[in-house]
């Protein structure tokens, strides 16, 4: 991913003389400024505060819940558009509250990104001061609080975590809960799907299975369904702070013993389990990843025990046989659709 739409709010950085905050998504700057002691930095994913962290920022990890800054008085806030519009929403929304009186938002991203809508739409809700460009693709908005912003932006409620989607799975329907910011959130993804139907095909070849992992947990889909047809505990993790909300809010409801972990690509879990399931990112905001996989591999063959299994599913064009071969004895196709393969690694 390339720099410009940070660069343009790396423009105002020299500016800053009285605290202010800089609000990041999964899209960290390549490079960035030095830190600035009156910039902090709130983010959504727990990889990015830690490298923000390691930058000298004084970076926290949150979804974009302000309410304990409100009234903090920020001189700007900075913020590079997210690829999920209604976070960006709630965001260029939430600014109204934590600004001061002539404090300032600035917004920044890419036109195919759609920064020229929300541009438009941010000046209904705010003074527009002026907009300021890097190139023809670039571009970015400075504005200012009114003092009776008439518009909200649609956010869909962002904090609400509520019931989203159902699925009767082993004879028993489980309703899941989860909110915008979580990766398909009000939908089932069809690969997961396919994964816990595949589920059957293998578990005559496991130990018996006390207690999973699930790598990229989401809202919890595998984790609640995979601990209910083992009937054992779980542990799901996500570098996403609103899939580990949902994630444990679903566990709570199902009363499935758990514990929910915010690291990337599991990083930091010492356990050994029977099974890994894990439905690897394949997107990481705007650009497409080709890296997570490989690390989300890794992170499963670290964390299987003594005759474990993984289960992995994956898009038909992802070459996963080929890249878990580096860390498996044996890579098997166990299941596929017209879009998904699901895939067993021991
Ligand atoms: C394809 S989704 C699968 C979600 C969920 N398991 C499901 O089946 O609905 C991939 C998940 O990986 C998470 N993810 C992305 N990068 C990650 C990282 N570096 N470490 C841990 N999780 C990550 C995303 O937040 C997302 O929840």
């Amino acid at each position: 991913m390339n720099n410009q739409s940070f660069e343009l709010l790396f423009s105002i950085f020299p500016q800053v003389t009285e605290k202010s905050l800089w609000i990041l998504d999964e899209n960290p700057p390549v490079n960035c400024p030095a830190a600035n002691n009156h910039i902090e930095v709130i983010s959504n994913r727990v990889d990015v505060v830690e490298q923000m962290q390691q930058r000298g920022f004084n970076a926290t990890f949150s979804d974009f819940s302000f309410d304990k800054l409100i009234n903090t008085g920020y001189q700007f806030v900075f913020f590079r558009i997210s690829k999920e519009k209604a976070l960006a929403h709630h965001v260029i929304n939430s600014a109204y509250q934590l600004l001061k009186s002539d404090g300032q938002l600035i917004i920044s991203g890419a036109k195919q990104e759609g920064i020229k809508g929300y541009i438009d739409r941010s000046s209904k809700r705010y003074l527009h001061v002026e907009t300021f460009k890097a190139d023809k693709a670039h571009w970015a908005a400075r504005y200012k609080n009114t003092e009776n912003p008439s518009t909200t932006l649609d956010d869909k409620d962002y904090p609400l975590i509520r019931e989203s989607v159902e699925e009767t799975h082993f004879k028993e329907t489980v309703v899941f809960s989860s909110k915008p910011g979580v990766f398909g959130w009000n939908k089932i993804d069809r690969g997961s799907q396919l994964l816990i139907e595949s589920l059957e095909m293998i578990e005559n070849q496991l130990p018996a299975v006390k207690t999973i992992l699930d790598i990229g947990c989401g809202y919890g889909y595998l984790s609640v369904l995979a601990a209910k047809k083992f009937n054992c505990s779980i542990t799901a993790t996500d570098n996403n702070a609103a899939a580990i909300e949902t994630c444990r809010f679903n566990l709570n409801k199902q009363g499935i013993e758990h514990q929910v972990i915010a690291a990337s690509c599991a990083k930091g879990i010492k356990e050994k389990f029977e099974l890994v399931v894990c439905n690897p990112p394949f997107h990481t905001g705007f650009s497409v990843e080709n890296d997570l996989t490989d690390q989300f591999l890794k992170a499963a063959k670290q964390r299987l025990g003594h005759d474990g299994m993984a289960i992995f599913v994956v898009n038909l064009h992802i070459p996963l046989e080929r890249k878990a071969l580096q860390y498996f004895d044996s890579v098997n196709l166990i299941n596929e659709s017209p879009n998904f393969k699901v895939i067993a690694l021991k």
